[in-house]
């Protein structure tokens, strides 16, 4: 296709195949509850537990999944591209590093990430946070959350983000329904640049006619398909 810098945003529906449940399912819950009663730092406030708790279950759920053949295409992408290459998820599962991406950014937070708020480190974290474990660093107590941007919270990189998606000759977002910004926003800053635009996505989504072309279809089947076209072209 000639291009040279590629960045790639990925959100839920890159993992759904693995059995990672999306964010905003026919019942508009997410596994139940309604996202602000989980992913706010209000929520945290008010309700500590039920906010780890929610967390702790979504980490240990990632030891039953596997990354599917989104994921290890765009690991041979990354592998494989000469030219600039960044992904961006959305995603706080860790089946992109698992499938061999590494020029990564998660821009939402990492579940197998634990901040510590009272000295402002960060941790690789396996286990739960609901029983308040000290933090390695600074061995407080009672001062460890899940390293997950909240909805008020700021996203993650967005300096050396933004300047990617500014200089890109193609920006591909796979798998997300553009109802969050600011990575909804990331295909008109794009697009401005000059880049062209492509979304893959199961069903048209909220961003759809502000891409260039939008495929439809299941990600395991349509980014291998990409990956495929941009690599033996
Ligand atoms: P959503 O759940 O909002 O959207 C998932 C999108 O994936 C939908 O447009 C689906 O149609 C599509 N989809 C589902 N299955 C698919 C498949 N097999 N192949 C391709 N597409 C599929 O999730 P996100 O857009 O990622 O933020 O949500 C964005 C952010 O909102 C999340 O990162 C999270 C959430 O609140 C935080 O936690 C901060």
């Amino acid at each position: 296709m000639g291009h040279s810098r590629i960045v790639i945003l990925t959100g839920a529906g890159v993992s759904a195949e693995s059995g990672v449940p999306t964010f905003r399912g026919p019942d508009g819950l997410w596994e139940g509850h309604r996202v602000e009663d989980v992913a706010t730092p209000e929520a945290f406030a008010r309700d500590p537990r039920l906010v780890q708790t929610f967390y702790d279950l979504r980490r240990a759920a990632l030891a039953k999944v596997e990354p599917n053949p989104a994921h290890l295409a765009l690991a041979r992408l990354d592998a494989d591209w000469p030219g600039d290459l960044l992904l961006v998820t959305q995603n706080v599962d860790d089946l992109h590093e698992r499938a061999g991406s590494r020029r990564l950014i998660h821009m939402h937070g990492r579940l197998k990430s634990a901040w510590c708020t009272a000295c402002d480190t960060r941790h690789g974290w396996e286990g739960a946070l609901l029983d308040w474990p000290p933090c390695p660093a600074c061995g407080a107590v009672g001062r460890m959350r899940p390293d997950i941007v909240w909805f008020g919270e700021m996203p993650y990189d967005m300096a050396r983000i933004e300047r990617a998606v500014m200089a890109c000759d193609l920006f591909v977002s796979i798998g997300t329904s553009g109802n969050v910004y600011p990575a909804a926003g990331f295909v008109d800053l794009a697009g401005r640049a000059g880049a062209r635009t492509l979304e893959l996505n199961l069903d048209p989504s909220m961003a759809s006619h502000r891409f260039d072309e939008s495929r439809l279809g299941p990600a395991g089947v349509l980014v291998p398909e990409l990956v495929a076209q941009l690599l033996d072209p």
